[in-house]
């Protein structure tokens, strides 16, 4: 029998925009995570199977080989670090970019400036790279609050529309980083399950270039 290939998927953006790109792979998922609990979905492909977890989890189960193969934003990867992974494709899915943001009227008090984000690693080194030593105040969700009661000078913070950031009377104001998801593959199933693995990788591609 063959063995199970596993991919690991996050609820909401990626799962959508991964499904057309899975599709053309010849892979289609026999539930709907919107609409089941079940967090192993089994698909069209006896030895296929999805199973679907928080975004900043991916990486850390791809890792550690619970699964083989999963589906990450860039934004995650570089807060995970990227070991026991490689990153052969960029879905070009899921855009967007990793910015600094805050009040038009921001008047940051002398000292280091207060950064809230969820982006911990990724801010450090931004300002580490421009010689600036902040101080981080990690939050989980809901960024756009900081500045506005007093939390934080300014945010580092996903942007697409730029809706979220002007709905909270916020503006961009420095761009970090290019956002796209990225495919990830346990760096022992690249070796044990190569066929397998290379063979998606290729049909992949060739949707992601349609
Ligand atoms: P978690 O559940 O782990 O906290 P999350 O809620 O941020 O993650 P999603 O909102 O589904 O998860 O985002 C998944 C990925 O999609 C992000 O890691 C990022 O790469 C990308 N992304 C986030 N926001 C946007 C956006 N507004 N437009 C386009 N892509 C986005
Ligand atoms: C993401 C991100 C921003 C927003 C930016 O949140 O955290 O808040 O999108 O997009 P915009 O520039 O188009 O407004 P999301 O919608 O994924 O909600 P979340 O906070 O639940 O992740």
């Amino acid at each position: 029998m063959t063995e199970t290939l596993t991919i690991a998927l996050s609820k909401g953006r990626i799962f959508k925009e991964t499904v057309p790109l899975l599709a053309a792979a010849g892979i289609e998922p026999l539930d709907d995570p919107e609409k089941s609990r079940k967090l192993i979905l089994d698909t069209n492909r006896e030895d296929v199977k999805l199973v679907i977890i928080r975004a900043s989890d991916v990486p850390t189960y791809v890792q550690y080989g619970a699964a083989d193969i999963g589906v990450a934003g860039k934004d995650v990867l570089m807060e995970h670090g990227g070991a026991g992974i490689y990153e052969p494709l960029d879905l070009k899915i899921a855009q967007c970019r990793l910015m600094v943001a805050g009040r038009p009227d921001a008047r940051p008090r002398g000292g280091r400036l207060r950064i809230a984000t969820k982006f911990v690693d990724s801010t450090r080194r931004y300002y580490a790279a421009r010689g600036k030593q902040v101080e981080i105040i990690k939050l989980y969700g809901s960024m756009e609050l900081a500045p506005i009661v007093g939390l934080a000078d300014y945010i580092v913070d996903l942007v697409d529309t730029g809706n979220t950031l002007k709905a909270n009377g916020l503006e961009p104001l420095e761009h970090i980083a290019h956002i796209s998801s990225r495919l990830i593959v346990n760096k022992a199933a690249m070796k044990m399950k190569h066929a397998r693995v290379k063979a998606l990788i290729e049909q992949l591609k060739s949707a992601v270039e349609k």
